[in-house]
C-alpha cells in the first residue's frame, strides 16, 4: 500500500466516523426506541378466563356448600335460603381472600380484611362488601356463573 493509498483509506475511515458512522449510530438508536415503544403496547397480564362459566347441576351443591373456583377467583355457597357466588377479589387493593374454614368467613391476606360468608366486611381496610355474580340456569340443567354481572348482595338463587 503506497503511502497515498493509506492516507485515502485513514481519510475514508475519518469520513466514516465523522459522517456516515454517526448516522448509522443515530438510527440505530432511533430504531431500539421504536421497538422498546413497540414493546410497551403488549399487555403485561395475562388475559383473565371467561367471565362466564358453568359450574355443574344444582344437585352438586347440598345446603352448606362452600365451593372455591380458583381459577375465576369465586367461591359458590349454598345455604338453607338458596345458592350464591361471592367474588374472591377484595375490595381493597385486589387480592385473593381466602376461605376460612375453621371462622366461617373469608380473610384477606395483604391487609387483613375480614368478610362474613355474605361477603360483608367485618374488618377494614376493605371499603365495601365482595361482590355477588348472577347465576343462572342452562337449559340443559347446567348452572353458570356470570362474572360480569354483579347482584346486590344477598341476593339467593333458589334451586
Ligand atoms: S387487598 Fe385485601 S385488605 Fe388490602
Amino acid at each position: 500500500m503506497t503511502e497515498q493509498e493509506s492516507k485515502d483509506q485513514k481519510c475514508d475511515r475519518r469520513t466514516f466516523m465523522t459522517g456516515g458512522g454517526w448516522l448509522t449510530a443515530l438510527l440505530g438508536a432511533v430504531g431500539m426506541a421504536g421497538l422498546g415503544s413497540v414493546a410497551g403496547l403488549k399487555p403485561r397480564v395475562l388475559p383473565d378466563p371467561s367471565a362466564q362459566f358453568k359450574i355443574g347441576p344444582p344437585q352438586d351443591f347440598p345446603v352448606g356448600t362452600v365451593k372455591v373456583f380458583e381459577e375465576e377467583k369465586v367461591t359458590i355457597c349454598r345455604d338453607s335460603e338458596g345458592m350464591y357466588a361471592i367474588s374472591l377479589v377484595c375490595t381493597h387493593l385486589g387480592c385473593i381472600v381466602t376461605y376460612n374454614d375453621s371462622e366461617q368467613r373469608f380473610d384477606c391476606p395483604c391487609h387483613g380484611s375480614k368478610f362474613t360468608m355474605l361477603g360483608k366486611v367485618t374488618k377494614a381496610p376493605a371499603p365495601r362488601s365482595l361482590d355477588w355474580f348472577k347465576i343462572s340456569t342452562l337449559p340443559s340443567g347446567q348452572l353458570m356463573v356470570d362474572r360480569s354481572i354483579t347482584i346486590p348482595l344477598g341476593t339467593k338463587v333458589a334451586v
